[in-house]
């Protein structure tokens, strides 16, 4: 637990301060009153919970009975389980064709090398994201370009990617972030007007609708993380949807070592068609899949109806500002739940101490996007690693490099890096209670804001 030892005079003084508060003039937030009285847990009061948020994954008897006959098969490697989950998940999310891939990371690769994005290409994306969504334009030698954020929803946006076009221009690469969905419609619309193909980067979103339609099935390819803490979950996995055959037929090749496959076919009887890796998913990790699909549809419908539930009440305390959604959006999907927090309003406590303070509650946060605190992706390592390279120092002009810094500049999302606090997915799956557990501690945190801006 993270609690500083509290003197016993600050104690006396803290209880001593606020016991002069008469209760009458106490507010409630959110309709929620933890008693302003309450000594924050931090400075050794009483958390607002002990009981534990569910348990991720949700581990069911259904998982057990699908893996076991998977492993006493000894058929382990890439088979007909893959292909079955590759058809649920392509039913579930309402597109016509899936891969399954080891990860989302190598979904994107597949993704983005499938598409025919090279060295020399620019992709547009967004900086406020994990930083698997930009490694595959880095690694196929390519140049990720930023286009800042929406303030309002997070996502990248359209306004700002126009501006980014140019010749070089391969792809748009949205990320459906923090439980919000991009603006599809206009993104969609500068693609066709500027003949690029659009990634969707769905690791996050799983269920999420625009329109009524499920995100990943919106643009050319879309891409899906079932890595441990993911919405829909089998450990480790990944997968690419799409509706154009030959497309898809090329991430298959591209996803097993460029063996010919369906319309791709080999130039001689032993070739392998294209310079391609490995990145197939495994029997075991697809039995798990199809049975955590079962859920998956109720689970999303509780996450959404928690969130919005959440949303209203945290927004009625002062500095708390939860993310908005885009009046297209049909149905929201979490990773993670999150909002900017203003520490201006709770009189200059930090946000990694607001953080520490909410953990002493019994409500676990974070900062967000899995990001190295206060780094966006563009001013991250590899960015920086990828431009002097020497690869890139071949095939990008000298001054394109030099200005690259100063284009990148994202001012809205180097803002949002900074306010974000979030909660896990796992947090939105339990009772109504819980939000109002969640509500309840950053009130009074709130309430209890100079204090533990003195004392922290
Ligand atoms: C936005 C985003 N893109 C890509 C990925 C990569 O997925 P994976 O961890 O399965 O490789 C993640 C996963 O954390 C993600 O959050």
């Amino acid at each position: 637990m993270l609690r500083r030892k509290v003197t016993r005079r600050e104690l006396l003084a803290t209880a001593s301060a606020v016991a002069a508060v008469p209760s009458t003039a106490r507010r409630t937030y959110a309709g929620i009153s933890p008693g302003s009285a309450a000594i924050p847990a931090i400075l050794g009061g009483q958390p607002v919970r002990t009981a534990k948020f569910p348990r991720w994954p949700l581990v069911r008897e259904a998982d057990e009975k699908a893996v076991l006959p998977v492993v006493r098969s000894g058929i382990w490697s890439r088979d007909k389980i893959v292909d079955e989950a590759e058809i649920q998940f392509a039913r579930l999310m309402g597109a016509k064709y899936c891969l399954a891939t080891c990860n989302g990371t190598n979904a994107i690769i597949t993704a983005v090398r499938s598409i025919g994005i090279a060295a020399g290409d620019e992709v547009v994306t967004t900086p406020y994201t994990f930083v698997a969504s930009v490694l595959p334009i880095l690694l196929a030698n390519a140049l990720p370009v930023f286009a800042d954020v929406d303030p309002e929803t997070w996502q990248i946006d359209p306004a700002k990617i126009a501006g980014k076009i140019n010749g070089n221009t391969a792809a748009i690469l949205p990320v459906h972030i923090i439980g919000g969905i991009c603006d599809m419609d206009r993104i969609n619309a500068l693609a066709s007007k500027h003949k690029l193909k659009v990634i969707e980067d769905a690791c996050e979103a799983h269920g999420g609708e625009w329109r009524n339609k499920k995100v990943g099935t919106l643009g050319d390819l879309g891409c899906f993380s079932f890595q441990n803490g993911k919405a829909l979950t089998c450990g480790e996995g990944g997968a690419v949807l799409g509706n154009d055959r030959a497309l898809m037929d090329r991430c298959y090749s591209f996803h097993n070592m460029g063996r010919p496959y369906g319309s791709i076919v080999a130039r001689n009887k032993e070739g392998h068609v294209m310079v391609a890796t490995k990145c197939r998913m495994a029997e075991y990790q697809a039995s798990i899949l199809i049975t955590q699909m079962e859920n998956f549809n109720a689970e999303c419908a509780r996450r959404s109806e928690n969130a919005a539930y959440l949303t209203e009440k945290l927004k009625q305390i002062p500095g708390v500002v939860p993310r908005k959604n885009y009046p297209q959006v049909t149905r929201t999907a979490f990773y993670y739940y999150g909002f900017r927090y203003k520490k201006e309003q709770f009189d200059g406590l930090s946000r990694a101490k607001f953080i520490k303070a909410l953990a002493a509650e019994g409500v676990r946060a974070s900062h967000g996007l899995g990001v190295i605190e206060g780094k966006p992706i563009n001013k991250e390592g590899c960015v920086e690693d990828a431009l002097g390279s020497k690869a890139y120092q071949r095939i990008y002009p000298q001054a394109k490099l030099a200005a690259y810094a100063a284009e990148n500049e994202c001012p809205e999302s180097d803002r949002l890096v900074q306010e974000t606090v979030g909660f896990h997915q796992s947090m939105l799956l339990g009772p109504r209670q819980d939000m109002d557990d969640i509500c309840a501690a950053v009130t009074k945190i709130y309430e209890n804001r100079s204090k533990l801006a003195a004392s922290m």
